[in-house]
C-alpha cells in the first residue's frame, strides 16, 4: 500500500495493447484482467484499456459492469465524412469507449502526427465527451542534449492550447520518454518525478495551482511488475500507460496491485 500525499489523486493504470492481440486473445486477456482486479478496478485504483479499434466492441462487452473503462488509441478530429481509415470521438463512444490516447509516440515519431493535430484531437475527444490522455515525452537524442524540458514542455503547452481550465479535469497527461519505450530502459523513479514535477509546475502556470494538483499524470516506458510500486510511489508519478506488460494478465494484474 503506497502512502499517498496531500492531494490525493486516484492511482491511473492503463493498458496500451497497442497494434496487438486477436479478437479471442484480446477477449480472453480482458476477462483475465476483469477476474484479477476484482474489487478494486473504478474504487481504489482507475484501471483503462486501449485495445485495437476493431476489437473495441467485444472488449468492451467483455469488461462490462468490471469498473474498467475502455478507450481508443487514437481519435480523428472530426465527426464524420471523407476521412478514409479515421475513427471520431462519436463512433469510439458508440462502441463503449470513455477515453482515447491522443499524440502517443508511436502516432507522433512512426506516423507523423504534430502538436497542432495532436492538441485538436484531444479538444474533439473532449467536445465528444471523452477523457483524453495527452502522450509527452522526449526522444534518447533531445535527453542527451539537455532538451528534456523544452521538449516535453511544448508537448504539453501546444498539446493543451485553447483548453480551458472547465475542461481539464477530463484530460490525463502520460510522460512517457521515448527511449524508454518498449526498450526495456526504466526511467529512474528520480528522473521520471524530475519531468513529473515539471509538467505539474507548468500546469500550475498555464492554469493554476488547485488544477495542477488534480491532474494525474502517468509514467509510460518499460513499466513492469518488479518496477511499478517505486515508480508510483514518487510524489508526481499518479500512475502507468503500460505497453507490453498489458498484453499478460499476471504482470498486468501486478502493476494494477502495485498502485493500490
Ligand atoms: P512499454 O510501452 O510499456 O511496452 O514500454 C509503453 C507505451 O508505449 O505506452
Amino acid at each position: 500500500m503506497i502512502i499517498r500525499r496531500a492531494f490525493m489523486r486516484k492511482p491511473f493504470i492503463a493498458g496500451n495493447w497497442k497494434m496487438n492481440t486477436d479478437m479471442a486473445g484480446g477477449v480472453e486477456l480482458a476477462r483475465g484482467i476483469v477476474a484479477g482486479v476484482s474489487g478494486i478496478a473504478g474504487h481504489s485504483v482507475d484501471v483503462a484499456v486501449y485495445p485495437p479499434f476493431i476489437y473495441l466492441s467485444e472488449i468492451s462487452k467483455a469488461l462490462s459492469s468490471s469498473g474498467i473503462s475502455v478507450g481508443g488509441q487514437d481519435v480523428y478530429f472530426e465527426e464524420k465524412g471523407a476521412f478514409t481509415g479515421e475513427i471520431s470521438a462519436v463512433m469510439l463512444k458508440d462502441v463503449g469507449c470513455v477515453r482515447a490516447l491522443c499524440g502517443h509516440s508511436e502516432r507522433r515519431h512512426v506516423i507523423g502526427e504534430s502538436d497542432e493535430l495532436i492538441n485538436k484531437k484531444v479538444k474533439a475527444a473532449i467536445n465528444g465527451g471523452l477523457l483524453p490522455t495527452l502522450c509527452v515525452g522526449e526522444l534518447l537524442e533531445e535527453r542527451q542534449a539537455g532538451k528534456t524540458e523544452e521538449v516535453v514542455s511544448r508537448h504539453v503547452t501546444k498539446g493543451l492550447e485553447g483548453l480551458c481550465s472547465e475542461r481539464m479535469p477530463a484530460v490525463t497527461i502520460a510522460y512517457e520518454p521515448v527511449w524508454a519505450i518498449g526498450t526495456g530502459l526504466t526511467a529512474t523513479p528520480e528522473q521520471a518525478q524530475e519531468v513529473h514535477a515539471m509538467i505539474r509546475g507548468l500546469l500550475a502556470k498555464l492554469y493554476d495551482q488547485g488544477l495542477a494538483d488534480e491532474i494525474r499524470i502517468q509514467y509510460g516506458g518499460s513499466v513492469k511488475a518488479d518496477n511499478a510500486a517505486e515508480l508510483m510511489g514518487q510524489a508526481d508519478i499518479d500512475g502507468a500507460l503500460v505497453g507490453g506488460a498489458s498484453l499478460k494478465v499476471d504482470d498486468f494484474v501486478a502493476i494494477i496491485k502495485a498502485a493500490e
